[in-house]
């Protein structure tokens, strides 16, 4: 070893040894004859005391140095005249005597600090550099941790770590594959895997009972902040199982990782079925930190002459807790957000449950005292609330009321990153009819396609609804939902040959089709396939919430942008003419 202690170990009971450290010059105080580094490395930072007067080469070395340099000192562990609380070897300094640089550094392009001067893109670009800062190290080092721990509890429970390959064919999770084209196959293409679902549920036949896998999948659809293109699951399957015991299994994986790496004891996990998220919240993924459930109003304010109550499929409330005192102003700028081509929005009403218990609403004109004194008895308002109403068609207006609750969640300071709140979401539908959606390639459009994906199995009791009406048919499959985000979903699959390829029928798949993809797995499904089921957890999500952090992209070492570029390599690229002629591809403009 270069060294004999790390840059954050050093302490008042180190008085007095000979130590040698390495690490990265962070900051130089130049005080005349005596000069200050901050020397830090991964473990933390030591100052280092050179006395430079009394030692002309030394001095000569230290006149060369700047930020970033790369050295190796030696000198004695000292008790600093000025301590520094904040910092755990703030109690001691070393008295250089011997320094060494092991490499020299450009002035880099931004601060090496916790606030750094640095941009989105320029921190990206030099990505190297943004990791030696110390807050995003910890997010890396709390993704390790968060493996392990996974991998601990998996293991505790007789689950072992299988590796399944990523170049294979199309499996259909519901966005477009990233492909490979095959050299040695003449115009033939892997597709990498969007997850492993078919070979788990294949490992589940071979026999293995207990498989996980903390493994990248690929998705080539829209990025926001919590998607990346390449993104890691934690991914699980059990056979012999039913869906209770898949629940609670993994539960008890998300109960270990809050205890053991956060130290936090989370409450029992509830649960609530999808019909009752989308009723209650708008959305199928709630933020239960705080209440503010959607309360329909239809059978109270219909019939009262206001045409847009009247003509609405559905008006919906939501009482934000003492928030009467908006302004005009505040409020006219929340109409504004919800009027947004994103939530669409015809418009908003509200009324103010003010302190002297007065409600006064933005449409007295149709509704009297004794009218809103209803509003507030379902909305269950007190002296002081705020009542907001969007009226219109039934889902459009469930979903923007789901957003205005969670911006007025937002508003309030009710989604405070250290309180978690975690929730089942069971009984999603099977199926769901895609009109098209420009998200999902052409061929899904028009027809049924799977909710979740086309292993997952209905429920026995909604069985027969599969022939006469696809769209009740409720499926054995759940998600995990921390905070309002979908932190991991799975189901029970089906095991039986027939089910499957009726599935595939409903979804739209000639017999040719299914068995030209499927083939494999159906097949596998008459040799005795054992009753299974499985999940996946974001193992990115999973990171970043446990960091407190809205973007993914902060716990993956090197990311893509919004582009899905990787802006430091500079990929995607193109390939050589020699390349693509190899590969038998011809490029289109
Ligand atoms: P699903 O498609 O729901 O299920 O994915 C599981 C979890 O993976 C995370 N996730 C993503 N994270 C980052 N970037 C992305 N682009 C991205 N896409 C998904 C989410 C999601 O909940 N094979 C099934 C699981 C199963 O049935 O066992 C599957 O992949 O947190």
């Amino acid at each position: 070893m270069l060294r004999t202690n790390t840059c954050g170990e050093l302490r008042i009971e180190h008085v007095n040894t000979t130590v040698t450290l390495c690490g990265w010059v962070q900051r130089i105080k130049d005080l005349g004859g005596l000069t200050f580094i901050d020397l830090r490395d991964r473990y933390g930072i030591t100052q280092l005391k050179l006395n430079i007067e009394s030692d002309t080469a030394l001095n000569q070395t230290v006149k060369g140095l700047a930020r970033e340099f790369v050295l190796k000192v030696t000198g004695t562990v000292i008790e600093r005249e000025s301590k520094n609380k904040n910092n755990p070897t703030g109690e001691i300094e070393i008295n250089v005597r011997n320094i060494e640089i092991l490499n020299a550094s450009i002035t880099p392009p931004f601060t090496i600090e916790d606030e750094t001067d640095g941009g989105d893109e320029l921190r990206m670009k030099y990505r190297y550099l943004d990791l030696r800062r110390n807050n995003v190290r910890k997010n890396l080092e709390l993704r390790h941790r968060m493996a392990l721990e996974t991998r601990n509890y998996l293991d505790k429970q007789k689950f072992i770590e299988v590796e399944t390959p990523v170049l294979i064919k199309s499996t259909p999770e519901g966005a477009r594959d990233f492909v490979v084209p095959s050299r040695m196959n003449k115009n033939q293409f892997y597709a990498l895997p969007q997850s492993p679902q078919t070979f788990k549920q294949l490992l589940m036949v071979s026999g293995f009972d207990r498989y996980y896998q903390i493994v990248k999948c690929f998705r080539d659809e829209d990025l926001r902040a919590d998607r990346q293109p390449e993104f890691t699951q934690i991914d699980c399957e059990m056979s012999f199982v039913d869906q209770e015991d898949i629940l609670q299994t993994f539960e008890g994986l998300t109960r270990h990782l809050f205890k053991v790496v956060k130290g936090i004891d989370i409450a029992t996990i509830e649960r609530m079925t999808y019909a009752d998220a989308m009723k209650f919240y708008g959305n199928d993924k709630p933020d239960t930190r705080f209440d503010m459930k959607l309360i329909e109003l239809n059978e109270i304010v219909k019939g009262k002459t206001f045409k847009v109550f009247d003509e609405a499929q559905v008006v919906l409330a939501i009482c934000a807790k003492g928030a009467a005192e908006y302004t005009r102003k505040q409020l006219d700028e929340l109409t504004e957000w919800v009027k947004r081509p994103q939530l669409g929005a015809t418009g908003l009403v509200y009324a103010r449950h003010n302190a002297d218990g007065v409600i006064k609403s933005s449409v007295d004109k149709f509704y009297n005292e004794e009218e809103l004194k209803k509003w507030s008895e379902a909305c269950r308002s007190q002296p002081g609330d705020l009542i907001l109403v969007l009226a219109g068609a039934e889902e459009k207006t469930r979903k923007a009321a789901g957003e205005l609750r969670l911006e007025m969640g937002n508003r309030l300071g009710l989604r405070d990153k250290n309180k978690f709140s975690a929730l089942w979401v069971i009984d999603f539908p099977l199926l769901e009819w895609n009109e098209g959606d420009p998200n999902l390639p052409a061929s899904l459009a028009g027809r049924w396609h799977a909710k979740h994906h086309p292993f997952t199995s209905p429920k026995p009791e909604d069985m027969d609804l599969l022939n006469t009406n696809p769209g009740a048919v409720r499926a054995n499959a759940y998600d995990i939902v921390i905070n309002g985000v979908e932190v991991g979903g799975g189901s029970i699959r089906i095991h039986n040959k027939n089910l499957q390829a009726k599935m595939f029928e409903v979804l739209g798949f000639s017999k040719e089709e299914a068995q030209k993809q499927f083939g494999f797995l159906m097949n596998a499904f008459e040799f005795g396939a054992p009753p299974h089921g499985g999940i996946a957890f974001g193992f990115d999500r999973l990171c970043s919430l446990f960091g407190g952090a809205e973007s993914i992209r902060d716990f993956i070492a090197f990311p893509k942008n919004n582009s899905g570029r990787d802006v430091m390599i500079d990929s995607p690229a193109e390939i050589s003419d020699e390349q693509l002629k190899e590969l038998f591809i011809k490029t289109y403009n």
